[in-house]
């Protein structure tokens, strides 16, 4: 069982039922999970944990309103994210140029931090007739062996 810490960013709410929805798979998988909506970087446990971010991009590649804060706290201070394992899932629309650009510049936050990139970024492109949720939960389901 791992302890799951699930970071959203979302303006619209997408990326918040494609977080609920990955922590209904993972709670069934019995791992311990707490969702985080307003990301504060230091309530967030990151020692032996793993870190799942699910983000849309919105404006041209930028941050949700919600997660900005806690981007740039992360990016400000000094942290050791080398017992962390991380995990990334990005909504986004390719007829931007800035495609899930959010998502992908998180990912890099983190891994410069010294996280431990257990996949590569799971990138949802909303332009296409699609259910994240779905697609989402199936693809954590696949990770089980390495969450643990
Ligand atoms: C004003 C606006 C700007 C957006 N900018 C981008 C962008 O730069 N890159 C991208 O990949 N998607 C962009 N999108 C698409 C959103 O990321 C996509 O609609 C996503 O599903 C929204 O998720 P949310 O409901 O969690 O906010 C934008 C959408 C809006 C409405």
């Amino acid at each position: 069982m791992a302890s799951i810490q699930i970071i959203v960013g979302s303006m619209l709410g997408g990326s918040e039922y494609v977080a609920e929805a990955c922590q209904q798979t993972l709670d069934e998988l019995n791992h311990q999970t707490t969702l985080h909506l307003s990301p504060e970087l230091s309530d967030i446990p990151y020692k032996d944990q793993i870190w799942l971010v699910c983000t849309s991009t919105h404006g041209a590649g930028e941050y949700p309103d919600n997660i900005q804060h806690f981007v740039d706290q992360l990016t400000d201070q000094e942290i050791d994210l080398s017992t962390t394992k991380c995990i990334t899932i990005g909504l986004g629309d390719s007829s931007y140029d800035t495609f899930c650009y959010a998502a992908k510049n998180i990912n890099k936050l983190l891994i410069s931090k010294g996280c431990n990139q257990i996949k590569e970024p799971l990138l949802h492109d909303m332009q296409q007739d699609i259910d994240p949720e779905e697609l989402s939960s199936l693809w954590i389901s696949d990770l089980k062996d390495q969450l643990s």
